[in-house]
């Protein structure tokens, strides 16, 4: 699959089929993810793939936990109504953390520290792409509290979980986002 293809097929996937994904499709994720590009080639990223039944529960029921607090500060609809199901039923979690301290020379400039994120963003980025031109779902997932995912994970700091990604085989076809056009968004300084 073509990369443009990839980048314009992939959707965010919100059920998944209960079949196991195999490691050699995960270890190809966990290498696209690799490939990112990071301030320096610092690679702030680190991994933790999650299949224990048990750590999906404590995960999916903090989760329920945190969006019922963005509930009650928010009184946003869709929030009340999102099913977070999928933590349960997706076969792999792959939790992904940044090391607050690997900001390349951007320690020294006040205000841009967060250039750890901007890499780790990109590897999940190339782990998305990665999933769905091996034919899997995948889930960019940040609704969660950091603490609570920081003591569940046994993640100290300077590192922080950034965001889980959800893996499987999608069951049904995901919603079609749509996007605004390109150059509604687009100014050029010729
Ligand atoms: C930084 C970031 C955080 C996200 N967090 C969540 C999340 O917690 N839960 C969720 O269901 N989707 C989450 N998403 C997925 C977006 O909702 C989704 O990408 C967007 O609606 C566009 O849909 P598409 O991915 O199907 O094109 C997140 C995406 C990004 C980039």
């Amino acid at each position: 699959m073509d990369v443009f293809t990839a980048i314009k097929e992939r959707r965010s996937c919100r059920k998944f089929l209960p079949d196991a994904v195999g490691e050699e499709l995960i270890e190809k994720i966990l290498e696209a993810a690799a490939w990112a590009p990071s301030p320096a080639n610092n690679q702030p990223w680190e991994f933790i793939v999650i299949t224990s039944p048990d750590i999906k529960k404590t995960i999916h029921d903090e989760s329920v936990a945190c969006k019922k607090k963005i509930y009650k500060k928010s009184g946003w609809g869709w929030v009340d109504k999102y099913q977070a199901g999928f933590l349960l039923e997706a076969p792999v979690l792959i939790a992904v953390i940044g090391d607050s301290e690997k900001t390349g020379a951007h320690k020294f400039l006040e205000g841009t520290e967060d250039t750890y994120q901007h890499a780790c963003a990109a590897a999940i980025q190339n782990m998305l792409l990665a999933a769905h031109a091996q034919g899997l779902g995948s889930l960019w997932f940040t609704l969660f509290d950091r603490e609570a995912m920081k003591k569940t994970l046994g993640i100290d700091p300077p590192r922080e979980p950034l965001a889980l990604v959800c893996i499987g085989q999608s069951a049904g076809s995901a919603f079609q986002t749509p996007r605004k056009d390109a150059k509604e968004k687009t100014r050029y300084i010729r």
